[in-house]
């Protein structure tokens, strides 16, 4: 193996699942899902509509953050505030429904069931492929 394809490696493990030690927990953000050509339409926008609209649609959206389309999410990701282009593990978004801090989760506290591994997975894959 050469050495580029060893740090390539060594990148594509480490972009998988991270794991964050907070108050001695160990909290794990879900790995992507291997899915291709995930999109808002197909696979993201059911998830927002079941846990975040009430909180964030089109009326008076949380932290002015919209997730009700593709294009008025897109427009609410100021200074990368809701996703870092192509990287979701260092995503906002991620890290909230994940859980990995309790006083930022979403939904917040007792506003909502938490999303799934299978859910954060596709949200990961959407934003890693390019959040189409
Ligand atoms: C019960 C209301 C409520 C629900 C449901 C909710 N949120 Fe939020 N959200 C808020 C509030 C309030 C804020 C702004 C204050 C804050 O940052 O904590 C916020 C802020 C955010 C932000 C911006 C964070 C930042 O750093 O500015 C993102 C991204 C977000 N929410 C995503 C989501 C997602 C994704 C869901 C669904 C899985 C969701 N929220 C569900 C209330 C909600």
């Amino acid at each position: 193996m050469s050495m580029d394809s060893k740090v390539l490696c060594v990148a594509l493990v480490g972009g998988l699942a991270a794991t964050v030690t907070l108050y001695g927990d160990k909290i794990s953000i879900p790995p992507p899902s291997a899915k291709q050509g995930v999109t808002y339409e197909g696979d993201i926008k059911a998830i927002f509509e079941r846990s975040c609209l009430k909180c964030h649609g089109v009326e008076k959206p949380k932290g002015k953050v919209s997730l009700h389309t593709l294009e008025a999410t897109l427009a609410s990701n100021v200074k990368n505030k809701v996703f870092k282009p192509g990287n979701s593990i260092e995503s906002n978004i991620v890290k909230s429904v994940s859980r990995v801090d309790e006083d930022d989760a979403m939904p917040p506290e007792g506003k909502g069931k938490p999303l799934t591994a299978e859910e954060i997975g596709l949200i990961r894959a959407w934003i890693d492929q390019g959040a189409k």
